[in-house]
């Protein structure tokens, strides 16, 4: 797993940019796996910048979603479908038709899951996945457990996520406990893969996925068991400050 450290968040967010948006110029159909979470914003606003000056273009590219809430209206502001709309794909040319994210309103989880698992499959899985980790080592919504299914599921989320979700919702009551996700092998299927980690508060996971040991109690570990891992962390994250 190589790390980049990088002196601040925009920094961060700039490489990490950078990265995908080569990763789309070498092959413009590319399938690239978007994250979301407050990690990734500012390297979605850099990559719009880039979009918007002709460095890059969208037209070809196929996005594939980590992860939905379970239930949300895919018009609920707060919906990763609508996170995706307002923070990238608004602003870049990429087609309606090219956006997979989990749909979180179907009325058959399990059905939604295979299709989507089937769906990455004929795609050949993705060319780049872009990835924040949780606050507890999650990758996607695939929460610390003994054993971590390689298959798309309905999940459970941690108390801890749940109360890291809470800040983006008016009412706890809102704020959802389940949530769709793409399994460890749908993850794993990407050729590359880029950790985005940022701020203090991210230091502790950064150490243990760092620490020579992988266990399933901390997801994030297990990217130490393939290559084509780049973790780009600011110096906060990286428990240097
Ligand atoms: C959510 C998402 C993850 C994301 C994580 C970290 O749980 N499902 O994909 O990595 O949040 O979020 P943040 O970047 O806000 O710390």
């Amino acid at each position: 797993m190589d790390k980049i450290v990088c002196a601040n968040y925009e920094e961060m967010s700039a490489v990490a940019a950078y990265i995908i948006a080569e990763q789309i110029k070498r092959k413009p159909e590319s399938v690239v796996g978007f994250a979301t979470g407050s990690t990734p914003l500012g390297a979605y606003k850099r990559l719009a910048e880039l979009y918007s000056c002709g460095y890059v273009d969208f037209s070809g590219v196929i996005s594939f979603n980590l992860d939905e809430y379970y239930p949300i209206k895919r018009d609920n502001s707060r919906s990763y479908f609508s996170f995706m709309r307002e923070n990238l794909f608004k602003y870049v040319n990429i087609r309606p038709e090219n956006v997979n994210i989990p749909n979180g309103e179907c009325a058959d989880p399990e059905k939604e899951c295979a299709d989507y698992d089937g769906r990455l499959k004929r795609l050949g899985g993705t060319d780049l996945q872009i990835l924040g980790v949780g606050n507890n080592g999650h990758i996607g919504f695939n929460e610390p457990r003994e054993e971590l299914p390689l298959a798309a599921g309905l999940v459970d989320l941690a108390e801890d996520t749940v109360k890291a979700n809470s800040r983006f919702f008016e009412k706890p009551e809102d704020v959802p406990r389940r949530a769709i996700t793409l399994g460890l092998g749908g993850i794993f299927s990407s050729k590359r893969v880029l950790v985005l980690v940022s701020g203090a508060g991210k230091a502790e996971i950064v150490k243990k996925m760092f620490s020579g040991s992988v266990s399933a109690l901390v997801p994030a570990s297990l990217l130490n068991l393939r290559g084509g891992v780049t973790v780009i962390a600011d110096k906060a994250a990286d428990g240097r400050l």
